[in-house]
């Protein structure tokens, strides 16, 4: 073998050395990780007291009316009585808001809709918005996790 042949040969080897580790990266199995699915919304650290005698929280004694406290969107539902859900889209995170008309939550950014249990009926959200607890007692609503 002549001079010239080997150091082509080393130099081709070493080239082949240096782009292994890539190519045996390539084809590597990548770790499947799943996504977390449960719904999105604050947490509560203490109970949210909403009082109805309020002038401020007076919306909410009407059938379709909505407030958002904390985070939280409160609806005083015709069907359902009073629903407590994450006000922020789980998408990405516009301020949802209830359509009374419609029976739902909508979000005005992309369009996503979401039931009154939290749940997407139309995305592009994925993720339900979570909801929380609501108790009446007299004029005084109490929300909890
Ligand atoms: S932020 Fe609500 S649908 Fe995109």
């Amino acid at each position: 073998m002549d001079r010239r042949l080997l150091i082509q040969r080393v130099l081709m080897g070493t080239t082949a050395l240096l782009l292994a580790p890539g190519i045996l990266t390539s084809c590597e199995k990548t770790e499947f990780k799943p996504v977390d699915q449960s719904p999105k919304g604050p947490d509560i650290k203490t109970d949210i007291i909403i009082d109805l005698s309020l002038g401020d929280n007076s919306v909410l004694n009407n059938n379709g009316g909505s407030k958002i406290v904390s985070g939280i969107i409160v609806v005083n539902t015709a069907s359902s009585g009073f629903v407590a859900l994450a006000a922020s889209c789980t998408h990405e995170g516009a301020q949802i808001n209830f359509s009374s008309k419609s029976n739902n939550l909508q979000c005005p950014s992309h369009g996503s809709v979401f039931s009154l249990t939290g749940s997407v009926i139309t995305g592009p959200a994925a993720i339900a918005l979570k909801s929380y607890k609501v108790s009446r007692s007299g004029n005084i609503l109490t929300i909890t996790e």
